[in-house]
């Protein structure tokens, strides 16, 4: 089973390596390929790989190339986590957003509609490439922001491509850690598109038990989520949003709060990562520990301007691990080897909410096996939650109108309807700011 990696450089394939180097059972990844369009991030990469492998007569080879179609050719398994613009690109988008006071994250916002700008022409021809080349091969995507980039995919690939993302699966981890409930048997009824949905319900043995953590004022102040909204609001909600709805619900706290910061958080990976990286050129160096301080810090640091606006206070410890390469795991696994799973994952609705058409990509467990991922029927979503999604729906329609078309008005039009947009003035110079800066925005004309 061969797998290749594109963003092969990147700092969390260790991650994924580790997760594969835990797996024994038959028909597991044996290869890895690592592609990215730089070399010495490569070179820096393998590195950790190599030492995480120490001792290890099983571990899956690793090989590294520049040359997208040779690193395509042969794949079982695509995993796209690429950064298009780097994480210089993550910060100039926090930076000019911020500027004109709105959000900058690169998922939410002004930042995800810049990024997704950006991403989606790169991402698309991976996907024709993969068509061409890979046919048979299944297309995992990590790349943020994920729903789109995926939806974006799957004009090409259709259902083979899948997008995961690790927020959904801790948050049902911490609501069944604080029910007393083991996550492996709880069904968690969440919904929504990629960092907006929301959890309604948490069933073990056919019981609701949501509805016990809500009337718990103790227990909802004991996790992240509860300490970032609140008792009060999760209680108004009746449910429990992903972390991410923390820049929609408190859009003004949060803008704050990264002005106020010393760095936003993309110049702090950029700066961070530069680092590890440069320590890296050393031969000396220790590339293991390196990493996993590096690792260690951003994780701690990980949402610090949310928690900081909400008083949330620090990480706990159990969270800090992520879960990123678990689900990645489990997704291949179930795929690989038709082991049925559930998994929280980004696919085509067909007709899962009814609010949206067939072809939109929205977040939703889904029954995995060797045919791929589908989605389960769900209650619809409350009248508040349906606006948000489909208004950021459009939104995401519009970002990937104007990669096709290369149009600046559609771009604009993109910037202006999304709710965290407060002026279509705001979108102009939002558009301007962006094209100023990033070369990969050229083709907006
Ligand atoms: C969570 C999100 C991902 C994001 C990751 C790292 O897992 O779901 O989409 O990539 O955090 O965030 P960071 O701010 O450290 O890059
Ligand atoms: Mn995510």
């Amino acid at each position: 089973m061969r797998l290749t990696i594109l963003g092969g450089g990147g700092f969390r394939v260790p991650l994924v390596y580790g997760a594969l180097l835990g797996d024994r059972a038959e028909g597991r990844v044996t290869r890895v390929v690592l592609h990215d369009l730089d070399g010495g991030r490569l070179s820096a990469v393998a590195r950790v790989l190599a030492e995480q492998a120490a001792g290890d007569p099983d571990a899956p080879e690793v090989t590294v190339t520049t040359d997208l179609d040779e690193a395509l050719r042969g794949a079982d398994f695509v995993f796209s986590a690429i950064r298009v613009g780097g994480l210089e690109g993550r910060a100039e988008d926090e930076r000019v957003a911020l500027a004109q006071g709105v959000l900058g994250q690169e998922t939410v916002g002004a930042g995800g509609i810049a990024y997704g700008l950006r991403t989606v022409p790169v991402a698309v021809d991976i996907a024709r490439r993969v068509a061409r080349l890979a046919p048979d091969a299944w297309v995992i995507n990590f790349t943020n922001p994920a729903g789109l980039v995926t939806e974006a995919m799957s004009r090409h690939l259709g259902d083979r491509v899948i997008g995961i993302c690790d927020s959904p699966v801790g948050l049902g981890r911490r609501i069944a850690r604080v029910l007393g409930a083991h996550p492996g048997e709880a069904w968690i009824d969440y919904v929504g598109l990629n960092h907006l949905g929301w959890v309604r319900g948490l069933r073990v043995g056919g019981r609701d038990e949501l509805p016990r953590l809500l009337a718990d004022p103790d227990l909802l102040g004991s996790f992240e989520e509860g300490r970032l909204f609140g008792p009060q609001w999760l209680q108004s909600l009746g449910a429990v949003p992903n972390e991410y709805l923390h820049y929609y619900y408190f859009n003004r706290e949060t803008v704050r709060a990264y002005q106020r910061a010393e760095k936003t958080r993309g110049a702090f990976l950029r700066d961070q990562q530069a680092g590890f990286y440069e320590e890296m050129r050393r031969p000396d160096a220790a590339a293991l520990t390196a990493w996993d301080r590096t690792r260690a810090e951003r994780e701690a640091t990980y949402m610090a301007e949310n928690r900081d606006a909400a008083g949330a206070g620090e990480r706990e410890d159990d969270d800090l691990s992520g879960g990123y390469e678990k689900v990645a795991l489990a997704l291949m696994r179930a795929i690989a080897r038709d082991e049925r799973t559930t998994l929280i994952l980004n696919v085509r609705n067909r007709g899962t909410l009814g609010v949206l058409d067939a072809e939109a990509v929205i977040e939703v467990p889904c029954l995995v096996d060797a045919n791929g991922a589908h989605p389960v029927t769900v209650d619809p979503l409350p009248g508040h939650a349906t606006g948000l999604v489909c208004a950021v729906k459009a939104v995401e329609r519009e970002v990937l109108s104007a990669a096709e078309s290369g149009s600046r008005t559609t771009a604009v039009k993109a910037f202006a309807l999304h709710p965290l947009v407060d002026s279509v003035n705001v979108a102009h110079a939002l558009l301007d700011g962006y094209t100023a800066v990033h070369p990969g925005l050229a083709y907006l004309t």
